[in-house]
């Protein structure tokens, strides 16, 4: 539906129609939307360079001088090499597949925590591969949603990420619905936020159990020697000098996991996956590799703690470039891989724990999430926070206590 359309059609997204009990597959109208907000991944060559497009699009993760011509160029030269990539790990990412089921293991769980908000429904918005956050808040609006909670899949917050995926949804009704304020009033669909969850006790159990089950592999008598090599997306270093907090939650769920496993091994937090010749935090788990092998420590672990599924990250980057060609190049003893949270039942209990704890607070936002990072000069970074303070009905409500103090 085009833009002027939507305006016409349905003349406020608070309002959307709401007739039937079922969806148009026949399933029973949810009441909550959980909205999983992720980077995605192409589920095949064909969205390769689609999804590449997208990523090299985006001004929030990747700044390009003459962007709208430089990254189609960039991201149609890497395609060949990148469905290369996707073709050793089975022909595409299984992300989609993971937060759907991942979703729908957390709905069944919620309906029995949250009989009140029942039924719940996951949607997937990817920022980048299908389904785009766009067509999920299509589908929500179709299927007549009452309250949707927008749950970013990034446990630790950057606006490179979960920032990226909020100012999208912002973008949508910016773009759909120009002329509407939004917010909580009147009988329309209202929006509440999870924008983060670095330290939940379940994230931090479901790492250190697998870390736990990885270590286990090792023989005895080298087992409390592993480097715990804690591996996270790196991003560039002038997004940490604008404020970003995303290194300083990283480094939470770290030693909390750290905690749990009661300080059982050496470790270190490490960035991969950097591209461009800018800076970006170091050290780069490659060269980290290379250096420990090279100190003498043979034996390492890789834990994905930025990841709650297996992606390219995972299944190409850490099992077939580092923990297999580079420990072979190296000469490293073994390097293991700690496997990502993906359908644990741990942390389905985590997902599902996240958002019923969140429906009952009756919490939209935390504060956190509406401020913008120290050094950011972005308007689009402000218009978008401003345009969640009132989705949210944050705005209102401190302009409540503003006029009754
Ligand atoms: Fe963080 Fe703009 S870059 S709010």
């Amino acid at each position: 539906m085009n833009s002027l359309r939507r305006v016409l059609v349905s003349p406020s997204f608070n309002s959307p129609v709401r007739f039937t009990s079922t969806t148009t597959d026949g399933s029973p109208k949810p009441k909550t939307g959980i909205l999983m907000l992720n980077m995605g991944g192409p589920r095949n060559s064909e969205e390769v360079k689609q999804f590449l497009t997208n990523l090299f699009a985006d001004r929030d993760i990747i700044r390009l001088p003459v962007q709208n011509k430089l990254g189609p160029w960039i991201a149609n030269r890497r395609t060949p090499s990148i469905i290369e990539k996707y073709n050793e790990i089975g022909g595409g990412s299984p992300i989609y597949d993971w937060t759907s089921k991942q979703g729908a293991l957390m709905c069944a769980k919620l309906d029995q925590l949250c009989p009140e908000s029942a039924p719940h429904k996951a949607y997937v918005g990817f920022r980048y591969a299908k389904p785009t956050t766009e067509e999920a808040l299509e589908q929500i609006e179709e299927d007549g949603v009452e309250h949707v909670v927008a749950f970013s899949q990034y446990p630790q917050y950057s606006c490179t990420t979960s920032g990226s995926s909020m100012k999208a949804i912002y973008r949508y009704f910016q773009q759909n619905y120009p002329l509407k304020t939004p917010g909580p009033t009147g009988d329309g669909v209202t929006w509440s936020v999870i924008d983060r969850w670095p330290t939940h006790p379940l994230l931090i159990k479901t790492f250190a159990q697998n870390i736990m089950k990885e270590l286990d592999t090792f023989p005895e008598h080298i087992r409390s020697q592993v480097v715990l090599l804690f591996s996270a997306h790196s991003v560039p270093q002038y997004v940490m000098n604008r404020g970003d907090p995303y290194p300083a939650e990283m480094g939470a769920t770290v030693q909390l996991v750290m905690q749990e496993l009661g300080w059982c091994n050496p470790y270190r937090l490490v960035w991969q996956s950097k591209v461009g010749p800018l800076p970006w935090l170091e050290p780069g788990t490659e060269n980290t590799i290379k250096a420990m092998v090279k100190k003498g420590q043979k034996n390492l672990m890789l834990i994905p703690i930025a990841f709650v599924n297996d992606h390219i990250e995972t299944l190409h980057e850490l099992d077939i470039e580092y923990a297999q060609d580079l420990g072979k190049e190296v000469g490293a003893e073994r390097i293991g891989r700690c496997a990502a949270p993906n359908c644990d039942p741990t942390f389905i209990d985590c997902l599902a724990d996240l958002v019923s704890t969140h429906l009952k607070s009756g919490e939209t936002v935390k504060p956190q999430m509406l401020m913008t990072c120290p050094m950011c000069t972005e308007e689009s970074c402000k218009d978008a926070k401003m345009w969640w303070s009132k989705a949210t009905g944050y705005l209102e409500k401190q302009q409540k206590v503003a006029s009754s103090a």
